[in-house]
């Protein structure tokens, strides 16, 4: 039933609509029952920001105190230790941030506290990045819109099955719906405790940007009263290497081999500001990360650079404007700002409509070449067939429940590559679209 919804090419209006219409139904089916999730007072550890020479790890622990991170090169070693206090103020959330690694190494991690070991698991270990300097290849796990329903569940053993090096979430990783700091909280523990989230994370980084839904609500934006309890929930429960500028925003980046991933924040100064792009319209990133943004993308030197946020990069034809489809003044002054500097390799990431999608614009007069936006959601069982409208550069398109992009990006080749598949709980792929950096290079 679900093979409609798959498409191997271009995608015809005719087909299109057929796929759709189909899917509905097959989504009904693949309803997955609710299952309570495990929850704990202690969370983790897990893994997150890591690059080729550094990484960032986090746990909750039940306890005030001092607990040490150790971490060994796997074939063993010297370990690098590093301490932390836990306190009630900060929710007794870890944060170790460990430098000095060395490039493509795998490390055990352990945590002590008074010289006992807490946390000591033999599946406690990461891999570091490939020395960007050389050739390399990752593959990572990408989705958003996950719950702690049996089917969200299955998505993150499944991506530990596809043995994925990372993975990104893109928001709605939980659902919240609130900024109240209490209901904040929870939902973080909440979504910390489901064991195969846990487990997935104990042994390869991890990076996460909020939408709506763990921002504050639906289709809010950073106008939402109480955003800074949102924001600071969020710095306690994510282990990113930092966390915007100046105590706004969550966005961050970060290089792992031939990519650089910058992690968008689509909601904090959405409709804050008048726009850098113009004056007369509102803004959706801010001006400050836009300066970030363009800082970054003029410096990187990675072949690939993928800029991921919560909404898509287009109109989502529907009544909610949290999409770059209210804010195409600035998604131009971005396409500008690549032609202008003729920036090869960008990629567009979004997640939040619960539908999947391939974008092939025709940008090569604006942009010098056609940029392609990836679309992955959902992880949960819900989704909205009738977000997958039509679009002329529409490629691929599935509506299909618990699913993550498989996104291999790899240098080592020539020309550099990016193959992407949408796989689902089962490990079926819904579709695949590959590109490579000539793809992707101004003519
Ligand atoms: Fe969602």
């Amino acid at each position: 039933m679900k093979s409609s919804s798959r498409s191997s090419g271009r995608v015809s209006r005719r087909q299109f609509v057929a796929g759709t219409l189909a899917c509905t139904a097959a989504s009904a089916l693949n309803q997955a029952a609710a299952a309570p999730a495990v929850s704990s007072d202690v969370l983790g550890p897990i893994v997150g920001h890591t690059e080729s020479d550094k990484s960032a790890l986090w746990m909750r622990v039940a306890a005030p105190g001092e607990y040490v991170l150790e971490v060994t090169p796997s074939t063993g070693g010297a370990a690098i230790k590093v301490p932390a206090q836990a306190t009630a103020e900060h929710d007794f959330c870890l944060h170790w941030q460990v430098e000095g690694l060395r490039p493509g190494t795998s490390y055990r991690y352990r945590v002590t506290s008074k010289g006992t070991p807490l946390a000591d698991a033999a599946e406690q270990t990461f891999k570091t990045a490939p020395d960007p300097a050389k050739p390399g290849k990752v593959r990572f796990a990408i989705s958003s819109c996950a719950k702690e329903d049996a089917g969200s569940r299955a998505v993150w053993t499944r991506m530990a099955e596809e043995q994925v090096d990372a993975v990104i979430l893109i928001g709605d990783t939980p659902y919240i719906d609130s900024t109240k700091l209490d209901i904040q909280t929870k939902r973080h523990r909440e979504f910390a405790a489901v064991t195969e989230y846990q487990k997935l994370l104990q042994s390869r980084p991890c990076w996460w940007t909020w939408d709506d839904h763990d921002f504050a609500g639906n289709d809010c934006d950073g106008r939402a009263a109480g955003k800074e309890n949102s924001r600071t929930v969020y710095c306690r429960y994510r282990p990113q290497w930092s966390f915007g500028e100046d105590n706004q925003g969550i966005y961050t980046s970060f290089r792992h081999g031939p990519v650089e991933v910058f992690l968008l924040d689509t909601r904090w100064f959405s409709e804050t500001e008048k726009s850098y792009a113009d004056p007369s319209k509102p803004s959706l990133l801010g001006a400050a990360q836009w300066e970030w943004l363009q800082r970054g993308l003029k410096a990187s030197t990675a072949p690939f650079k993928l800029l991921a946020c919560g909404v898509i990069w287009d109109d989502k034809q529907s009544r909610e404007k949290d999409d770059w489809g209210t804010y195409m003044h600035e998604r131009k002054a971005l396409e500008d700002f690549i032609a202008r500097n003729k920036i090869p390799g960008v990629v567009l990431v979004g997640g939040d409509i619960h539908a999947s999608r391939v974008l092939r614009y025709k940008s090569k007069k604006t942009v010098g070449y056609d940029l392609v936006q990836f679309i992955a959601s959902p992880i949960h069982s819900s989704v909205i067939p009738k977000l997958n409208t039509y679009h002329p550069n529409l490629v691929r398109s599935a509506v299909e429940p618990h699913v993550f992009l498989v996104m291999e990006v790899d240098s080592t080749v020539s020309p550099a590559r990016i193959s992407a598949e949408l796989v689902n709980r089962h490990g079926e792929r819904v579709f695949t679209y590959n590109l490579t950096l000539a793809d992707l290079t101004p003519a």
